[in-house]
């Protein structure tokens, strides 16, 4: 029997920039998966503690997966693609168990594929390096769920640092831990989960890495992340349709502020970062269009109890807000995020407090 943990995540700051070869630097949470897999005697057998019924089924490639239910394609996904890399993967039960809320945009899906792929190829000895378990867990959620994310969630559930977020080069997958240290500064990450529903797999993030590809296309770039600052403006001028000039202006800038916030927090400046991610949220809101009016209200109400900066977190439409604050101000500023949506008739939000907690590993 072998079990790994593989945390859920916080993007502190770069989004929809990893499917565009740029930067990301996000942190791993303390909750997360545990999954444990042992012998069967015939077939794979796949258990949640959060679902009432397991699912077995037999053993397949890809091609022969059954109608199975979506939960169960990020645990059958790995036992998938390890069959059609010619691994005979024996017959195995795999029994999962998260704390990560689903639907929040805390990547519940990347602790998933990340707990088993990790206890799978511990399990069966699979001499994968960490480049080969990244890969894997990223085609399982690219081609046996069918979301076409980008990999950030994986690499820091995989790789996070406790007390570190993690800068994600995304094109060459090198990651580099970079201090986040808020109780030397005094400060908190406040979360504020808008319980307002998203799914990536529904076409709005689809139809952004699109777009963003189809105008490297006519840009002449392998990807966005080619377009530099300095580029920017010429770039923007070779582009006629304005939705597309809307994404580069995003992605270009998004990675600079990535790259900005990552500098700051090498020297030590962690209260100067709040600056760039509120102009992330606004990008984010204005230039990206990912936001809803739920994630608009929790970072203005987060902002007028005193954030220092304050964003939505993830693929967007909906999701988790992040706010940086003097630790004494965290429950005034919850506070303030409860009234605020109370007062725009949303529902009750669900706050907490983040910490950057260590990576995968074995349990
Ligand atoms: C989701 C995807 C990631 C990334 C973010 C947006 O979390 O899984 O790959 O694209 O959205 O930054």
């Amino acid at each position: 029997m072998t079990s790994w943990f593989a945390p859920g995540r916080i993007n502190l700051i770069g989004e929809h920039t990893d499917y565009n070869d740029g930067f990301v630097l996000p942190f791993a949470l303390a909750v997360g998966c545990t999954a444990t897999v042992s012998q069967a005697a015939q077939d794979w057998s796949v258990r949640s503690a959060q679902e009432p019924e397991p699912v077995v089924v037999r053993r397949s490639g890809l091609a022969g997966a059954d109608a199975v239910p979506e939960w169960t394609r990020y645990v059958l996904g790995a036992l998938w693609l390890l069959t059609d890399r010619g691994i005979d993967v024996p017959p195995l039960e795999v029994t999962v168990d998260s704390d990560v809320p689903t639907g929040a945009g805390l990547s519940s899906s990347a602790a998933l594929v990340c707990s088993v792929v990790r206890a799978v190829g511990d399990h069966l000895g699979l001499d994968l390096d960490d480049d080969a378990v990244f890969a894997l867990t990223r085609d399982v959620e690219n081609d046996a769920v069918g979301a076409p994310t980008g990999g950030m969630d994986q690499l820091v559930s995989l790789r996070g640092e406790a007390g570190h977020v993690l800068l994600c080069d995304m094109r060459s997958h090198d990651t580099r831990p970079v201090p986040l240290d808020l109780a030397g500064h005094g400060l908190s990450v406040l979360v504020a989960d808008t319980r307002a529903p998203h799914k990536h797999s529904d076409g709005e993030y689809g139809a952004r890495r699109r777009g963003c590809e189809e105008a490297a296309r006519i840009l002449g770039v392998p990807a966005l992340r080619d377009v530099s600052g300095e580029g920017l403006a010429d770039a923007l001028g070779r582009l006629d349709d304005d939705e597309l000039r809307r994404y580069v202006r995003h992605v270009v800038t998004e990675d600079e502020r990535v790259l900005a916030v990552a500098r700051l927090l090498d020297e030590g400046r962690l209260p100067d970062i709040g600056q760039a991610l509120t102009a992330s949220h606004r990008s984010m809101r204005d230039d990206f269009r990912i936001t809803v009016p739920e994630v608009d209200t929790a970072v203005d109400a987060l902002l007028s109890a005193g954030a220092l900066g304050a964003r939505m977190t993830g693929g967007g439409f909906g999701g988790c807000v992040i706010g940086l604050l003097p630790e004494g101000d965290v429950e005034a500023a919850g506070d303030a995020v409860r009234r605020a949506f109370a007062d725009a008739g949303f529902g009750e939000p669900s706050l907490f407090t983040a910490s950057a907690e260590a990576g995968a590993r074995r349990v």
